[in-house]
């Protein structure tokens, strides 16, 4: 991959799935835009040990970008300033693009596009509790019937952001439908501060169309890293060695991130989508997925996957 094309990739926040662990593996490959899953904001100045776990990091896992939601300026201002100590956290962004009902119903998320003022508020208080980078992660508004993802991101402007990414999907679509990239192209052609486009790049071919279709600044990638080291490579999805190793070195990220028996149960669903990202239509996979859910330890984990992948290597 071409220098300049890996310094503009963004890998997008993921809840359940974009730990330290796999955020690691990602930076394996070059990627330098590295963000959290949502974190609350409600949950972080209120110290509650889940929440601020999610902000624990694997040496070497930095800069970190990390993702705030929550309804209420004052509850950002409080949860940044808590954080604006903390060196590997390079850049504060704020969710206003989750359409998952229950972050709506607390008014956060893609919610914030449906009170702009209240969102212009959050950018406001954000901006003013830390000297560190503050980007708006947008989706394009509520429905087909209220598109005001321009307003939005010009807000977002104005109230200090340093940058806004732009997801053209409504809320109401969830993950449906395909984004709709004439909308980051306006944005762009809109806005003075950077704009990162995301929404459907399944590959290096497609972030290159992203940038060139739309003028963005920088493309974010979300589901087609999910299990997928070789989305960085330009070679088919073969299983090789380096596959195998980047595999097993996820598995030993998470054991040392989270101790062997959470570690191995929060590998599950990553060594699932690794076995059905990969290019062999004829192999049966039905067996190994069982075996994936009723290994009851890391060391049976990885036996599981060596000897389902190994016979598969270089064929
Ligand atoms: C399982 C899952 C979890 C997600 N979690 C978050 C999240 O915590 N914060 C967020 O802003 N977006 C979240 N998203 C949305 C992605 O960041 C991204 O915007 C979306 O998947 C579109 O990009 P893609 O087509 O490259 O996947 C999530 C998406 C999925 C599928």
């Amino acid at each position: 991959m071409s220098r300049s094309l890996i310094d503009l990739l963004h890998t997008a926040p993921l809840a359940g799935l974009s730990d330290s662990p796999f955020r690691l593996i990602n930076r394996k490959f070059g990627v330098k835009y590295v963000y959290s899953e949502m974190v609350s904001v409600e949950g972080l100045w209120r110290k509650h040990r889940n929440t601020t776990n999610l902000l624990k990091i694997l040496e070497g896992d930095s800069p970190l970008i990390v993702q705030l939601f929550g309804s209420k300026p004052d509850s950002f201002s409080k949860a940044v300033s808590m954080i604006e100590d903390i060196d590997y956290i390079s850049e504060i962004n704020i969710n206003s693009g989750c359409p998952v009902r229950k972050v709506i119903r607390s008014g956060s998320g893609s919610a914030l596009m449906q009170n702009p003022g209240l969102m212009a508020n959050i950018v406001a208080e954000t901006r003013k509790a830390t000297k560190k980078k503050v980007s708006v992660k947008l989706r394009s508004g509520k429905d087909t019937d209220c598109i005001n993802l321009l307003e939005c991101a010009k807000i977002c402007q104005n109230e200090g952001a340093d940058v806004v990414i732009v997801h053209p999907r409504t809320a109401v679509q969830m993950f449906s439908g395909l984004s709709d990239w004439s909308l980051i192209k306006e944005v762009k052609e809109a806005l003075k501060i950077p704009v990162i486009g995301n929404g459907d790049v399944l590959n290096l071919d497609d972030a290159e169309r992203m940038l060139k279709e739309t003028g963005c600044d920088g493309v974010m990638i979300g589901r087609a890293l999910v299990g997928n080291p070789w989305f960085f490579t330009k070679e088919g999805k073969k299983i090789n060695q380096i596959f195998l190793d980047t595999v097993l070195e996820h598995i030993a990220l998470s054991k040392q991130f989270y101790g062997s028996d959470k570690g191995y149960k929060m590998m599950k669903k990553h060594l699932i989508y690794y076995a059905k990202n990969m290019d062999l239509p004829g192999v049966n996979r039905k067996s190994y997925y069982e075996d994936i859910c009723n290994t009851g330890s890391i060391e049976n984990e990885i036996e599981v996957v060596k000897s389902f992948f190994s016979p598969l290597i270089n064929l």
